[in-house]
């Protein structure tokens, strides 16, 4: 098979001659080159790193309802060259300062007056411009269709204007025709393509294997899934060449258009654009002027690059907000992981097969007495977060409705407003603000948009009432409007509206279920998080390495809220049901390095943390918001170490506005912050103020099934300091492998006195990894 497909591609690079016409784009770097030519009048482009080819000639366009395709009859009208190059300053991120270069070219096609027909063939269309817009990084290429809505009055302004009902102003979508004809039968790290769910284990295979491994990539995946094509692949989709090249297709700035993902034609090794049709099939519904988001392949050298890389995130709109005062990184715990492990519940009662809001009497109804979010053990978990230096705690199941909430496809499933009777909203936000804590607010849609947006904007308002200021929304189940997936062009302005009014709100949002991200944080930075992807939820049925899978993939879009931090990984011992999840401790404590999101979570319940408090003082201590990140050594399903310096601006944000409610905890100081500034437990700020941060440095490392070792150098400290490292490792005997050997539990815990001389010898034990604080040592205390 893998002969025949080089034949191929060895016949069609033959059969491919560069013409005259052909328009070139250079990176800045010089290395990367974009190529553009109409061949027959269809539009293709080519991307070259160092004269090879990444993207062989693939065609680009459009199949459209009511009118014949733009997709050929286009002529080259003008092309436009420039170059950029800014450094942006993210509002959080894994740096302060990001460098967004690239050179650009736009190309404007027009397809004649009267060059292609209507749909129904009786009418000549109109002049048609389309232009398409490259961007050149040196790790990549962006590239998007816009549609100008100049050409109209123009054209109405001649003396006998064409037809108006012609004109490319409102216009459907069939098919979007963008292909991407790989060089190679790559290694690929896949999810399969569906309208519902991202939540899969990664598939590891050649491009070829696609297709036999279907089945077997559907196993332990989310709910409900809907697949259009046994080749179907979701973006971001990470590849490596035999060559070692790493090549990644993704997409930036998904806005009021569907989602893309691809679907592979294995005989030519070639992906063409598949999008996330709405209820009537159609794949975008668009209104000139206007524009797709950008299609992007990303090209690095090593895989440390590509984690390196900010292509997505610049090719996002800057920053929509002038006030992002009140947006704030947040270490989090949570009433959660109670009820996803079955210890306890969402719903209150188990008396209401049916509940319909506003009728339903939960006052008076029977409490079943494994309701997680009742007002003790709410109090339990706050008193915890508060003493150990938390944010905020996310509090789910306080609201009525989860008895009948799941798989029944409910429109009026939820009302984000009225509390069970033992939960007390205003009594435990006061509670928690006095201790310093901020409760998160939950608010599970049950996939029924239509209701979300129902009482969103009351809902909203609750939480200002209360001084919530970010909410967990979810999007479990079948998506009501009925018969629209999960990321279809109208959901997808479902979530973007949800963030949109959130910001008028000052709320932060992190999403669950929702479409993946695809850079639009920068322009929306209080959307600090996002699921959408298999997370910890998913328990024993994640595969060793998925973790060092998903910084390649789904973050190259934004933070995952993937809660980390499970210490007992052992289910059983929770419920007689419960599986061995594959992990150590110190993987757990890895990952709070080498995965990045401003919002992060210790997600296992406070009795768990109890006996292991000294390797919980790493969760503890390590920020969540970055100056600096340093990939040292990754691999795509097998390894990723990473250092990080925090940025020292935003490690007590969270704690100051706290301070700026009425009933809220003056002079907290986070325990991050504690850490970087060498502030004692037993003194806070009446004793010291926040003015001596220490340069501290976190290092982390997590790998698949095998154990491994590495060297790290410590030559990005400062020359001439000297620091002490805390090394949290996992134990000779430690293994997160469920068999005979079993032992997550296993770990060391040493101190080193460090210069910027010193190499740290790290091991991982299978499933494993490790974490490393280190502080700068000085004499002022
Ligand atoms: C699925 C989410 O991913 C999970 O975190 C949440 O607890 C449940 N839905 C209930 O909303
Ligand atoms: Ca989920």
């Amino acid at each position: 098979m893998k002969r025949i497909v080089i034949v191929m591609l060895m016949v069609m690079a033959a059969l491919w001659q560069p013409t005259a016409a052909q328009e070139r784009l250079t990176s800045p770097d010089g290395r990367m080159e974009l190529r553009f030519e109409l061949k027959d009048s269809v539009p293709y482009y080519s991307l070259y790193r160092d004269g090879k080819a990444v993207v062989l000639p693939s065609k680009m366009g459009f199949e459209l309802e009511w009118r014949d395709d733009l997709a050929h009859a286009f002529v080259l009208k003008d092309t436009k060259r420039s170059t950029f190059d800014e450094t942006w300053h993210p509002v959080w991120g894994e740096e302060a300062n990001i460098r967004n270069h690239y050179n650009e070219m736009l190309v404007t096609l027009e397809q004649p007056a009267g060059a292609v027909t209507s749909a129904d063939g009786r009418s000549k269309t109109m002049a048609t411009v389309m232009q398409l817009r490259f961007r050149l990084y040196d790790d990549g290429l962006g590239f998007r269709y816009e549609f100008p809505q100049e050409t109209l009055p123009l054209l109405l302004r001649q003396e006998n204007p064409p037809k108006k009902d012609n004109a490319l102003v409102c216009f459907w979508i069939k098919e979007e025709l963008t292909e991407f004809v790989m060089a190679g039968n790559h290694t690929a790290w896949w999810i399969p393509g569906d309208y519902d769910t991202q939540e899969y284990n990664y598939t590891e295979s050649r491009l070829s294997e696609i297709d036999s491994l279907w089945e077997k990539s559907h196993e332990h995946g989310g709910w409900p899934w809907t697949a259009f094509s046994r080749t179907g692949v979701q973006t971001a989709l990470q590849m490596k060449t035999d060559e070692g090249l790493y090549i990644n297709i993704h997409e930036a700035a998904t806005l009021d258009y569907p989602t893309m993902h691809l679907n592979l034609d294995p005989k030519t090794l070639t992906f063409r654009a598949w999008l996330c049709p709405d209820a009537a099939a159609y794949k975008g519904r668009m209104q000139a002027p206007c524009h797709t988001p950008w299609r992007t392949v990303m090209v690095c050298d090593k895989a440390t690059d590509a984690l390196r890389s900010r292509l997505i995130l610049n090719l996002n709109e800057p920053c929509a907000l002038e006030d992002v005062s009140w947006i704030h990184p947040v270490k989090y715990m949570g009433v959660w992981w109670e009820m996803i492990s079955g210890k306890s519940t969402w719903n209150y009662t188990n008396e209401f097969p049916s509940v319909k809001l506003g009728e339903t009497d939960f006052v008076h109804a029977i409490p079943n007495g494994t309701h997680g979010a009742n007002n003790a053990n709410v109090r339990r978990y706050i008193d915890f977060a508060a003493k150990h230096g938390f944010d905020a705690l996310l509090i789910e199941g306080w609201n009525i409705g989860w008895e009948d909430w799941y798989g029944k496809q409910k429109d009026f499933v939820f009302d984000f407003l009225t509390p069970y009777p033992d939960f007390d909203l205003p009594a435990l936000n006061k509670y928690a603000h006095e201790k310093g804590i901020r409760l998160i607010m939950h608010h599970e849609s049950s996939a029924s948009t239509v209701n979300y947006e129902r009482w969103m904007e009351k809902a909203y308002n609750l939480m200002n009432e209360y001084g919530y200021d970010a909410v967990k929304s979810g999007y479990v189940g079948t998506i009501i409007p009925f018969a629209e997936g999960h990321y279809s062009q109208p959901i997808n302005n479902h979530y973007h509206y949800a963030i949109v009014e959130a910001a008028k709100h000052h709320i932060m949002v992190n999403a669950h279920e929702a479409v993946r991200p695809t850079g639009l944080c920068r322009t929306w930075p209080n959307m600090i998080g996002n699921e959408s992807a298999m997370g910890t939820e998913f328990r024993e049925r994640i595969h060793p390495g998925h973790t060092t899978i998903l910084p390649f993939t789904r973050l190259q879009g934004g933070p995952m809220d993937y809660t980390p931090g499970i210490f007992e990984p052992d289910m059983g011992k929770i419920v007689p049901w419960g599986k061995k999840m594959q992990h150590t401790i110190c993987n757990q404590l890895g990952l709070y390095v080498t995965f990045y999101s401003p919002l992060q979570m210790a997600a296992d319940f406070p009795e768990h943390y109890e006996p292991y408090l000294d390797a919980f003082q790493f969760i503890k201590d390590v920020a969540v918001d970055w100056d600096t990140s340093i990939y040292l050594y990754a691999e795509p399903g097998a390894y990723i170490v990473t250092a990080r310096k925090p940025k020292v601006s935003s490690l007590n944000k969270a704690a100051e506005g706290l301070g700026k409610l009425s009933d809220g905890k003056k002079g907290v100081i986070s325990n991050a912050a504690r850490y970087v500034y060498g502030i004692a437990d037993t003194l806070n700020t009446k004793h010291l103020t926040l003015n001596t941060p220490h340069e501290v440095w976190y290092i982390g490392g997590i790998t698949d099934e095998n154990a491994r070792e590495f060297s790290v150098k410590l030559d990005f400290l400062t020359p001439g300091k000297s620091y002490e490292a805390v090394i949290y490792a996992d134990g000779k005997d430690a293994r997160g492998i469920p068999d005979e050997g079993y032992n997550p539990y296993s770990y060391t815990i040493t101190k080193k006195k460090v210069t910027a001389k010193s190499t740290l010898k790290l091991k991982m034990a299978p499933c494993g990894g490790f974490a490393v604080s280190i502080r700068e040592i000085t004499n002022v205390k």
